[in-house]
């Protein structure tokens, strides 16, 4: 059955893994850290990449002296990590900017310091736009932010938006911050090669590069040794990851880094995001059906149900073989969740079109899916070939409807759920009451059950009695 299946033979994965162990100060959470000196504040916004990124970041300060405030009013440097994927997003931003201006006005040294992708899209042009910001860095030049820190306190210009080939912090170990001490993400690669019409993000992050795999293996080691028990591998498209090791030339593809990590303890979980339904392998679902503690959940953005709107967002697969991949994992891996990213009102979709989006999604039955609707991003090759052209209330209307589907399926999908048993990874008291606990699912199903004072980390087993459009509610087995 597993003839695709990723192999690590003549792979020398001992070595290099054991001088990374050495050679890193492994990472360390958020709340075990304090010392003398400079505060900073960090509020992050967008992706899992981009908070991922704040970790790394912490780290940087960390290193330089700086130590970690919630409280942005105490602090002397308040850190934006910002998202361009939409209009919106950006528009977030600009107004809690504004609601730091009474920080600055209190307290004149504060320093404001915009990063990530919209410090990227926007570049020096944030300094004239936004008169409280005093730092522009982008989420290549994080290494520079102790520079430009100092830079800025002298009143020079703070502004670092060089994209590079080659930078994947590999060597930082992250700082955990706001960690529940079970699920921690992983970032194994960086940037985007691919060129999505609508989308901001290769001007943002750059080229694509993957991440040393031993350096992936020694943090998800060193989370599992400190108690975590669940990691998803992060990349904007996973299945294109791909390293080559220097020393030996032997290339290690998305599959086989997933079953190394996998095999770092049967007790941790992997999950991973991004996949991209051009690239996804049948080697990658054969160690997912293959490795119990890779779970059996997939996220596979299709944006349009429609082979001509596929074609204009330059996504270079069309709807047949978008459905062939779906069949391949419901062959391969039976029971996975599968979700799905969906944008409504893409130029020149016309109601035929948007009617294939709603019936790709009566044939798939996501479990879940993040829906949109089209913001023309400014320099995308959808803004400079095509018109904006579906009305605004066309657009919101198209996702209302997308959103009415998901909302019935999820609805009925739970419910078929009742009545299951499920092995849960308990994580965090649950938000209604602190009687209950919350987990998740393999397939990545939130789920509620009473229960007190179980530890956060470990596995029960949990029958599913009843259930609302976003929730299992359980008991203990
Ligand atoms: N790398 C991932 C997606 C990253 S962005 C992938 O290839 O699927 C996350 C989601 O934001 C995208 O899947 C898309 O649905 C949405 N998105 C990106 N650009 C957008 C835009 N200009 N307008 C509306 N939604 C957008
Ligand atoms: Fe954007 Fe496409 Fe890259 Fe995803 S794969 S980040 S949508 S360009
Ligand atoms: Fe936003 Fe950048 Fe992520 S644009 S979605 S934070 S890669």
């Amino acid at each position: 059955m597993y003839d695709n299946n990723p192999t690590l033979e003549g792979l020398d994965l001992n070595k290099p893994l054991e001088e990374f162990r050495q050679g890193e100060a492994l990472g360390i959470a958020a709340m075990e850290l304090a010392q003398e000196g400079k505060k900073f504040y960090i509020e992050s916004y967008g992706c899992s990449m981009n908070f991922s990124d704040s970790e790394i970041i912490a780290a940087i300060l960390f290193e330089d002296g700086f130590s970690l405030t919630r409280n942005f009013e105490e602090a002397d440097l308040i850190l934006l990590n910002t998202c361009a994927i939409r209009d919106n997003a950006e528009q977030r931003v600009r107004k809690r900017l504004s609601e730091f201006k009474h920080a600055k006005k209190n307290r004149p040294g504060v320093l404001i310091g915009m990063l990530g992708c919209m410090a990227e899209r926007l570049k020096e042009n944030l300094l004239e736009q936004e008169k409280l910001v005093d730092i522009v860095c982008g989420p290549d030049a994080y290494r520079d932010l102790p520079k430009l820190v100092k830079n800025a306190d002298s009143g020079q210009k703070g502004v670092n938006v060089l994209l590079s080939r080659e930078e994947t912090y590999s060597d930082i170990s992250p700082i955990r911050l706001d960690t529940n001490g079970v699920t921690a993400f992983i970032s194994i690669m960086r940037g985007c090669d691919n060129m999505c019409s609508f989308c901001v993000v290769p001007f943002t992050r750059g080229r694509e590069r993957s991440r040393n795999a031993f350096a992936v293996i020694a943090e998800a080691q060193d989370l599992y040794e400190r108690g975590y028990r669940e990691v998803t591998l992060l990349g904007q498209n996973v299945d294109s990851y791909k390293w080559e090791n220097p020393e030996t030339g032997q290339v290690i593809s998305f599959a086989q880094l997933m079953v190394m990590v996998a095999e770092v303890n049967s007790a941790l979980r992997i999950r991973f995001s991004t996949s991209h339904p051009k690239d996804i392998t049948d080697e990658v679902l054969y160690a997912i059906a293959k490795y119990d503690n890779i779970c059996n959940y997939i996220h596979l953005p299709v944006q349009s149900g429609n082979s001509n709107v596929l074609e204009r967002m330059n996504r270079t697969y069309n709807r047949e073989w978008y459905l062939e991949r779906i069949a391949a994992i419901q062959r391969i891996v039976p029971d996975c969740g599968i979700s799905t990213d969906i944008i409504t009102g893409f130029c020149g979709e016309t109601e035929a079109e948007h009617q294939d989006t709603l019936s790709l999604m009566e044939m798939v039955q996501y479990d879940m899916a993040y829906m949109f609707f089209y913001s023309e991003r400014p320099g995308t090759l959808a803004a400079r070939k095509y018109v904006d052209d579906v009305p605004h209330e066309v657009k919101l209307r198209r996702l209302n409807e997308v959103i009415e589907v998901k909302k019935r399926q999820a609805a009925i999908k739970n419910q078929a759920d009742i009545g299951k048993t499920f092995r849960v990874l308990v994580e965090k008291p649950s938000k209604r009451s602190d009687k209950d606990m919350s987990g998740r699912n393999d397939q990545n199903k939130l789920i509620v059950f009473p229960a007190e004072k179980l530890k956060p980390g470990t596995y029960v087993n949990v029958k599913v009695t009843s259930a609302s459009q976003a929730t299992l509610i359980g008991e203990l087995v």
